[in-house]
């Protein structure tokens, strides 16, 4: 579904900062579990509490796991770097309780998409280098897509003609800014 791969160097970069692509990957997981807990604000997603409760726990669970991945390899917790990719689509969330839920959501669920994607990538491209890093986003990959798929749902749980219209703008969207290089060691 997704309209464009990461550039071309992108994994070349990720291989080479992995330490400090696991700090920034330690804030990924804090961040996904705030903002899972931060979607229970919108009315339309009171019905859905316990599920955004249910994925906050788990991305929680997977933060803790990359700190102890950290903690195994001497590597201080530091400083989350920013992401233009994912500043650039939280700007296009427009205000309004309905639309800013939907928007919201469909924002999440393509970050939760291209973790699924990347972190498929990685398990396969660090198999030798590093077995256990491997092993470790190749574990990730199925929580993060049913992640993706659940935010999807949620948001046609609201509007299915408004998501597949927003859907198509935030496809747009992140091919295009996917695409910008970066020199941060972060995955997106
Ligand atoms: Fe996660
Ligand atoms: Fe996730």
């Amino acid at each position: 579904m997704l309209r464009a791969k990461p550039p071309a160097d992108w994994l070349e970069k990720i291989k080479a900062n992995l330490p400090a692509v696991l700090v920034d990957h330690a804030h990924l997981e804090r961040k996904a579990a705030t903002t899972a807990l931060c979607l229970e604000k919108y009315k339309d997603l009171y019905p859905h509490v316990e599920e955004l409760n249910a994925i906050a726990i788990e991305e929680l669970q997977h933060f803790q796991l990359v700190l102890n991945l950290l903690k195994a390899r001497n590597i201080p917790f530091g400083h989350a770097f920013p992401s233009p990719w994912i500043s650039g689509m939280m700007k296009s969330i427009r205000n309004g309780s309905r639309h800013q839920a939907i928007d919201h959501l469909i924002c999440c669920s393509l970050i939760e998409g291209r973790s699924c994607e990347k972190f498929q990538i990685l398990s396969q491209a660090l198999s030798e280098r590093d077995p256990e890093l491997a092993q470790f986003y190749g574990s990730l990959v199925e929580s993060e897509g049913n992640h993706y798929a659940t935010y999807i749902l949620m948001a046609r749980s609201i509007d299915d003609a408004e998501t597949d219209r927003r859907l198509d703008f935030f496809l747009n969207l992140d091919a295009e800014l996917v695409q910008k290089p970066n020199s941060y060691p972060i995955l997106h």
